[in-house]
């Protein structure tokens, strides 16, 4: 466990267990050998094993609600940087009971002044959330829920776990691209589902695009996109109201959009745990 404390050698996913369904967890797995190959992290076990032992664990569980969480370490070693003191990686999972439930109200979020992540160490979920926690802890100080992390281009980047979305004037729903960011798997699935609402003449279109505060600040609609939430409504942002500063009807429609996904989608994206009564 040593180098999980003194090098943070360490990557990890979560994957939400709703109705005794895992929701999305191919995507999640996906993610997280992608961070640990960034990491340069080994995992003991081929993929499908990997998968395997995460779905036992939820049935050992008996859990029908809540999330399963899992990290990949360098392993057990030394108390020296390098992981060749660390003879094989390491594979740890847990699952927490949790509600998981649908957002209605709307809350308030701040600009981060605590510098962002390079692109290398945002796009890799790995266990340093040292800058996303200061960044909470600054927006709850300033009466928050939590803050926007804004590139060094001047471009809207993310949240501190979660990405975030904006509906324009025109009714264009943009969320800023993956290139500097975490591939939220929940953004991911948004931008497959929302072409929907544009069948129904309800958006105009759905995009990824470098958007900027200025024009954020002035989006009808805001929200935070996160596997556990799924979509959260944003009112007001540094004290400035959002739109109308009321949560947005299209904002509740991809809530509402994610949410059936996530009770009722396909097996693609749902994976039935064979829990033992
Ligand atoms: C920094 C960051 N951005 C975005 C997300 C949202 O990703 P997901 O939808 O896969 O939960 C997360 C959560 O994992 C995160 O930690």
């Amino acid at each position: 466990m040593i180098t999980w404390f003194i090098e943070g050698t360490v990557v990890f996913d979560t994957a939400v267990i709703l109705d005794g369904y895992l929701y999305e967890l191919d995507a999640h797995l996906d993610r997280f050998l992608r961070s640990a190959s960034k990491a340069r992290i080994t995992s003991p076990f081929p993929r499908s094993t990997l998968r395997s032992i995460l779905l036992q664990l939820t049935v050992a569980s008996r859990c029908k609600e809540g999330t399963l969480r899992y990290w990949l370490s360098a392993g057990p070693g030394n108390f020296l940087l390098s992981p060749s003191g660390c003879p094989t990686s390491a594979f740890y999972a847990v699952v927490i009971d949790d509600v998981v439930s649908q957002h209605n109200d709307g809350v308030k979020v701040i600009t981060s002044t605590i510098p962002m992540k390079s692109p290398l160490f945002a796009t890799m979920k790995n266990v340093n959330y040292l800058p996303n926690v200061l960044s909470v802890m600054e927006a709850e100080d300033k009466g928050a829920f939590a803050s926007i992390w804004v590139d060094e281009e001047g471009f809207i980047a993310e949240g501190p776990n979660v990405n975030v979305a904006f509906i324009t004037n025109d009714k264009e729903l943009i969320l800023p691209s993956f290139d500097k960011i975490l591939s939220g798997c929940t953004a991911k699935r948004l931008l497959e589902l929302a072409p929907k609402l544009v069948e129904q003449g309800r958006l105009k279109s759905v995009k990824t695009a470098d958007l900027t505060v200025e024009e954020a600040k002035h989006s009808a609609e805001m929200m935070y996109i996160g596997s556990t939430l799924p979509i959260l409504p944003i009112i007001a942002w540094d004290e400035q109201p959002i739109g109308d500063g009321k949560v947005g009807d299209l904002t509740m429609a991809l809530s509402d959009l994610l949410w059936r996904d996530m009770v009722a989608g396909p097996n693609t994206q749902r994976l039935r745990v064979p829990y033992i009564n």
